[in-house]
């Protein structure tokens, strides 16, 4: 669970995280910080931003710039980025992370439900790319995307399908301009994360009891869910150099789980050895 790059991997480099004040945007920009990188956060909630911005610059002794933005809003987006450029000379990297999501029944959903979470998922991510790609083609400078998105971009999942929605059009958006783009020498790249514990995450999608009820670890094959650094060690990897010809992947980081939960005999994993035994047995062996 410790960092996996050299130190200075991202000296040089400023990286934008958007929904960087809390949960995994956090941790992601927590260890760029450590790698040298300058740091602009931004999400709708200033006073959250403001106290990570604080915090981070306290453990890490790098520099942190907080711009509230809501990533709904074009024209916030171009300040963000113009507040990067004025406080740090340029910018270098996007972290596409912000999100919204909540359980539910699509027949209880109204249709503004729908838009809520495609327009922050989807919109949000489109429109910070778009800003931050016109800025690097205007000044003939090379970029890097990270889009974070999840597993259930490409099978769907019931009960969050506004976030499924949106997901997989960030991963057709990703693999669109990692084409497009390439030729401006900007890369676009994906993480697909399984569950890694979250405020944010766990409070919207194991509400009340259903944390008891259906532990994340039990459907992972590793038995256990994701850290923080793990996702970090990725996400600066792909947002550094060292990873100059990956262009338009998404790199799953789950411990296995969506593979295994859509293995067609991945079940067979609770039958006990004697059982195997006798199966054998049966066989004739
Ligand atoms: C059904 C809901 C709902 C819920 C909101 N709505 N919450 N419907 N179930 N739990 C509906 C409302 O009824 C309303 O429609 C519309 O959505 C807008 O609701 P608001 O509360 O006004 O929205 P807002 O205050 O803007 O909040 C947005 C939000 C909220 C998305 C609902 O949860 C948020 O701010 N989230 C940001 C952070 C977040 O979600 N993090 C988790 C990411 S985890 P009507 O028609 O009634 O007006 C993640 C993990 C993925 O993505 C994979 C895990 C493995
Ligand atoms: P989180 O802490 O709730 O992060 C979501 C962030 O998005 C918040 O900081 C939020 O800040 C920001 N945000 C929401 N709406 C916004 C808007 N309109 N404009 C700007 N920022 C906005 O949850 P998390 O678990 O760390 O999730 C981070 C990313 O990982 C998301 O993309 C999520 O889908 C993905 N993911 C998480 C998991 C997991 O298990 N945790 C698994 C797979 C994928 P404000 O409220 O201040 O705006």
């Amino acid at each position: 669970m410790e960092g996996m790059l050299k130190p200075g991997a991202l000296q040089g480099k400023t990286i934008l995280v958007t929904g960087g004040g809390t949960g995994l945007g956090r941790s992601m920009g927590k260890y760029f910080l450590e790698l040298g990188a300058n740091l602009v956060i931004s999400s709708r909630k200033k006073e959250v931003l403001d106290r990570t911005a604080e915090e981070l610059m306290k453990e890490t002794g790098g520099k942190v710039l907080a711009v509230p933005c809501d990533v709904r809003k074009y024209e916030e987006i171009e300040q963000v980025i113009a507040a990067a450029e004025s406080t740090f000379g340029g910018l270098h990297a996007v972290l596409n992370n912000a999100a919204g999501n909540f359980i539910s029944p699509t027949e209880r959903l109204s249709h503004r439900a729908f838009d809520i979470v495609v327009d922050i998922v989807l919109k949000g991510t489109y429109y910070t790319t778009l800003a931050a790609g016109k800025h690097w083609i205007a000044r003939k400078q090379p970029g890097v995307f990270l889009n974070i998105v999840t597993t259930y971009a490409w099978t769907g999942s019931g009960y969050v399908v506004p976030s499924a929605c949106g997901k997989a059009g960030v991963l057709a958006l990703t693999r669109s301009l990692a084409v497009e783009w390439a030729k401006y020498k900007i890369r676009s790249n994906a993480i697909a994360p399984g569950p890694f514990p979250t405020e944010g995450a766990w409070s919207r999608l194991l509400p009340g009891d259903l944390v008891k009820k259906f532990d994340p670890a039990q459907r992972i094959p590793l038995q256990r869910v994701g850290e923080h650094q793990e996702l970090a060690n990725l996400a600066a990897f792909l947002l550094s150099d060292y990873s100059g010809y990956i262009n338009g992947e998404v790199i799953t980081i789950d411990g296995g789980e969506w593979l295994r939960n859509g293995g067609e005999f991945s079940h067979l994993e609770m039958v006990p050895d004697q059982m195997w035994d006798m199966l054998e047995k049966m066989r004739g062996k």
